[in-house]
């Protein structure tokens, strides 16, 4: 080819790739269009090839337009490249767009069952006395449940009417009353002792509204020297108090308990009728809250403490009755039912 031919053919080729550079619509037919023009193969590159059967003094005539020609083919391809890339970068943004005005699936959130909200404001109140926490097992031996509680073979309670036996062995219980963590605690830990034990307890009962098999306990006990009736009362007047939200009068009425002497059951004025009698209370104007008394010294001989030098209070409640004064349920097995129309209700 000569000169003349060499230059209208770049020309051509420039025209034709610039062309086609502009029409591309994606990267892809980019890179096909640049392997086309500037390739191995390519027209471009074919064109090029022809310089060399130029001579050294036409050569250089042609050289310049072809490394303009080479750079201009360039050029367009690098600024399709950036347009191609803007426009496919806002197609997928608009496809991958997120309608942050949907409103969200969500999660929603539960909330603490009403035994358990109860059991821990009891709980923090017996922690601002000074007690700490304490726990004991299910599963018990009745050592712990009786024997070690100075509650004699032949007490009813002792009945299989009343207490679950079970098949891990000939004396083992489901406990049927916190109790026995008054014994495990102290066995390991020498006075002064001040624990508090929320747990679960079990008696072999027929249910009904006030009756469950399973129900919850709250247990105190408090050893020191020089222990009175008095501090028992104090502390208990001041659980109410702060319990019900108010200053209630209180009666200890004399009760028996194998492991307390003296044992008292405690009422308080009914928190909602203030003693003028109303259907929570049975017209009554007053409720049984719970068991207490003086530590027998009979139950400190047996874990080895010395009742002539310490000597202690006790106490017990039921959280169900408790929670169901609080919250006015009238029946035990709404607490077991997992129905989410009552449980929504706290
Ligand atoms: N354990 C008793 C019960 O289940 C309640 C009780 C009464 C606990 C007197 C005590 C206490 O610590 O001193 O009925």
């Amino acid at each position: 080819m000569s000169v003349a031919e060499l230059k209208t053919k770049l020309k051509q080729v420039e025209s034709e790739a610039v062309a086609a550079l502009a029409r591309a619509q994606s990267s892809q037919q980019l890179e096909e269009l640049r392997l086309e023009f500037l390739g191995q193969k390519g027209t471009l590159t074919t064109v090029l090839r022809g310089l060399g059967l130029l001579s050294k003094e036409e050569r250089p005539q042609v050289g310049e337009l072809a490394n303009l020609v080479k750079e201009r083919i360039v050029n367009a391809l690098s600024a399709r490249l950036n347009e191609l890339y803007q426009i496919e970068l806002n197609q997928r943004l608009a496809a991958e767009a997120i309608d942050i005005t949907l409103p969200g699936s969500g999660h929603s959130l539960g909330h603490v069952h009403p035994l358990t909200a109860v059991t821990t404001e009891i709980t923090n109140i017996f922690y601002g006395m000074g007690f700490t926490l304490a726990e004991g097992p299910e599963l018990e031996t009745e050592y712990y449940n009786f024997d070690a509680l100075n509650t004699p073979p032949d007490h009813p309670a002792r009945d299989e009417q009343d207490t679950f036996y079970t098949s891990a062995g000939p004396q083992v219980v489901l406990r049927s009353q916190t109790s026995t963590v008054q014994i495990r605690v102290m066995e390991k830990q020498k006075p002064p002792v001040r624990i508090i034990s929320p747990g679960r307890v079990y008696r072999n009962e027929e249910v009904n509204a006030r009756k469950y098999p399973l129900f919850h306990q709250f247990e105190g006990l408090l050893i020191d020297r020089n222990v009175t009736f008095g501090q028992l009362k104090g502390c208990l007047n001041e659980f109410i108090r702060l319990f019900f939200g108010k200053q209630l009068k209180t009666r200890f009425r004399p009760d028996f308990f194998p492991f307390t002497e003296p044992s008292a059951e405690l009422d308080s004025q009914c928190p909602f009728c203030l003693g003028s009698g109303c259907k929570t209370c049975g017209h009554r104007g007053w409720l049984e809250l719970l068991g207490c008394g003086m530590v027998d010294p009979n139950v400190l001989n047996g874990v080895g403490i010395d009742p002539e030098e310490w000597s202690g209070f006790a106490f017990g409640m039921g959280i169900d009755r408790l929670t169901m004064l609080k919250y006015g349920v009238n029946d035990i097995r709404h607490f077991f039912s997992s129905d989410l129309r009552f449980l929504q209700q706290f």
